[in-house]
């Protein structure tokens, strides 16, 4: 097994910023080639249907522009579908959405959606697009993940980031650390993400069977602070910390 860990940056919340005023500044995409200068493998955008953020061109110059591979997350709808398979990103992340929430609140219902979700996975996959579904670290949903013909998982570590106090949050660690041993074991790449930051990533990072990372939100806030280059810098040095302090781990 590989040790290797990639790191995928979210330029979400730079289009937010961006939205906030109209106009072009800040560009999401000049964030992007920042952050690949930094040090990020790949970069994640979210199209959602109210395009709070990310927009259509927004999709069309990082698919242009970029030299590492583009993540683009969205819901199972005919419409992304179609822009998916039109901008052939490197890989599709399909998550559930719903209008009124603020982020990505849950994983998606892989299990319950088997019959919509086929036809999906079936159709970006056919574009070349490597699908994976974001879900609750939960063995129901892997297996469907497995049945359905998605190489990939990305668990969601939210509850993990959200967790109250040491107890529940080493539950939630440990809820990642058996789906991702469980996503190996069906042949599924895994990757997580979902509200991670400097001292919730290296724990994630210590899990040999997790191959990627996507962190979005924390990194765009602490760019702020300190310029994306340097938020990303250091994120890549918890992740590294973290991985080497999981290497004598059992998978
Ligand atoms: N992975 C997925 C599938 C997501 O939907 C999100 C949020 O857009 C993230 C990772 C990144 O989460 P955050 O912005 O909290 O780091």
């Amino acid at each position: 097994m590989t040790d290797e860990l990639r790191l995928g940056v979210n330029v979400d919340h730079v289009a937010t910023v961006r939205n906030a005023r109209g106009g072009a500044h800040p560009d999401p995409v000049r964030a992007a080639h920042m952050a690949v200068a930094a040090g990020a493998d790949g970069i994640t955008a979210h199209l959602r249907e109210d395009r709070r953020h990310i927009r259509d061109d927004d999709i069309v110059r990082l698919r242009k522009e970029l030299s590492v591979p583009l993540n683009m997350e969205m819901a199972a709808t005919p419409e992304m579908v179609a822009i998916c398979r039109r901008e052939r990103p490197h890989a599709c992340c399909l998550v559930p959405e719903k209008r009124a929430e603020r982020t990505t609140e849950g994983g998606l219902d892989a299990a319950g959606q088997r019959d919509s979700l086929r036809e999906v996975v079936t159709a970006l996959r056919e574009a070349g697009v490597r699908v994976s579904l974001f879900v609750e670290p939960e063995p129901h949903q892997l297996e469907a993940a497995a049945e359905l013909g998605a190489p990939v998982v990305e668990l969601h570590t939210g509850a993990y980031c959200d967790a109250e106090d040491a107890q529940r949050r080493d539950g939630e660690l440990a809820r990642i650390r058996d789906a991702a041993a469980r996503a190996a074991k069906l042949g599924l790449e895994c990757h997580a993400g979902h509200g991670l930051g400097f001292d919730t990533a290296g724990p994630i990072a210590a899990i040999a069977n997790v191959r990627e990372l996507n962190i979005g939100h924390f990194l765009i806030g602490e760019a702020v602070f300190t310029g994306i280059g340097e938020a990303v810098r250091r994120m890549r040095a918890c992740i590294a910390e973290g991985r080497a302090a999981g290497a004598d781990d059992p998978a």
